[in-house]
């Protein structure tokens, strides 16, 4: 069941258009852009490669300022980052030179100075590490832990500043079946012990449907739109086995896969069923759901 009813306009998507300059001009990516989302509510953008998904999220992070239109957060336009809106990014972006330690307690420094002292910080950051079952390899740089890993990190990190808003572009694409399935869980505990708001961005139908109250479907690009939103009426808490056989799960993730593959349809550019990527994940990188997103981006590319 969806949780939030009364609070609509928290954070209002309103007629965002982006034009990116090309050498053969001006590229419309992004055209009207419309969303509402509620205080607490998960929100999932699902689209083809290349569609704009990551570009409404970095429009919403303000890192990338909309050419027409605006993000309105509780009545205030976003025109910089902050850290009230947390980021993890579809390439893991860590410090090089920092540890995963480190990386997590900058952003903490960031958001906690002055609010919990030293001890409580170091718990915190420990915590959160933890939740991304990285507390073995917490002292380690970068270039010496998996991607998986990175990406784990990057989550902990985004968690650790207990955002009004967590932006998650693809947060579980690389990471390995158990994992993921064990992140997943994580991330609805700790949003609904939070209450923060979840734009996520993905290419796994049944991750958009676990996890969302509503799924905003996306079309191609170029002047991309949302073209349909989906309301998940599943009831929470959600156990994944429980969930799959309920004729609501299954109404869902057949109304994305129509709209993906034949009203919107370019079949090649979707990505293979979790279940499949699961069959040899192990911990951390590139699984074939990875890899045939990677050719699908590539047969995207081309297209384009
Ligand atoms: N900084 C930029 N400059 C020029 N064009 C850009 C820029 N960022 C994105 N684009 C273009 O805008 C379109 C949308 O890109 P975006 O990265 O938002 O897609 P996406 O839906 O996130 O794709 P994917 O699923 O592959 O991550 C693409 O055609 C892309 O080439
Ligand atoms: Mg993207």
């Amino acid at each position: 069941m969806t949780t939030t009813t009364n609070q609509a306009d928290h954070l209002l998507i309103s007629q965002v258009s982006i034009d990116f300059p090309t050498p053969q001009g001006p590229y419309r990516a992004l055209d009207k852009v419309n969303l509402r989302i509620n205080k607490g509510e998960f929100v999932s953008i699902i689209g083809h490669s290349g569609c704009g998904k990551s570009t409404v999220l970095n429009i919403v992070a303000g890192l990338y300022k909309a050419t027409e239109g605006g993000v309105i957060l509780d009545g205030r336009e976003v025109d910089e980052p902050g850290p009230e809106r947390a980021v993890v990014f579809q390439n893991h972006s860590l410090l090089p030179w920092l540890t995963a330690y480190e990386n997590v307690e900058l952003a903490v420094k960031q958001v906690f100075k002055g609010k919990k002292s030293k001890a409580e910080m170091k718990a915190w950051i420990e915590h959160n590490l933890h939740l991304v079952h990285m507390d073995h390899a917490m002292h380690k740089r970068p270039d010496e832990i998996s991607g998986g890993m990175k990406q784990r990190v990057g989550i902990a990190r985004a968690l650790a500043m207990e955002p009004q808003v967590l932006l998650l572009d693809e947060p579980f694409g690389a990471l390995d079946a158990l994992t993921r399935a064990h992140l997943q869980d994580s991330m609805m505990e700790i949003q609904a012990d939070l209450g923060n708001t979840v734009i996520m961005i993905t290419h796994d139908v049944d991750e958009a449907v676990l996890l969302s109250d509503r799924i905003v479907m996306m079309t191609n690009g170029p002047a991309a739109s949302v073209g349909e939103i989906l309301e998940v009426n599943l009831p929470r808490p959600r156990n994944r086995v429980e969930m799959a056989e309920l004729p609501e799960y299954i109404r869902c993730r057949h109304a994305v896969l129509k709209f993906l593959y034949e009203r919107h349809g370019r079949k090649e550019e979707v990505a293979a069923p979790a279940s499949q990527a699961d069959a040899t994940a192990d911990d951390g990188e590139s699984e074939p759901e990875r890899g045939n997103v990677v050719a699908l981006k590539a047969a995207s590319a081309k297209a384009a």
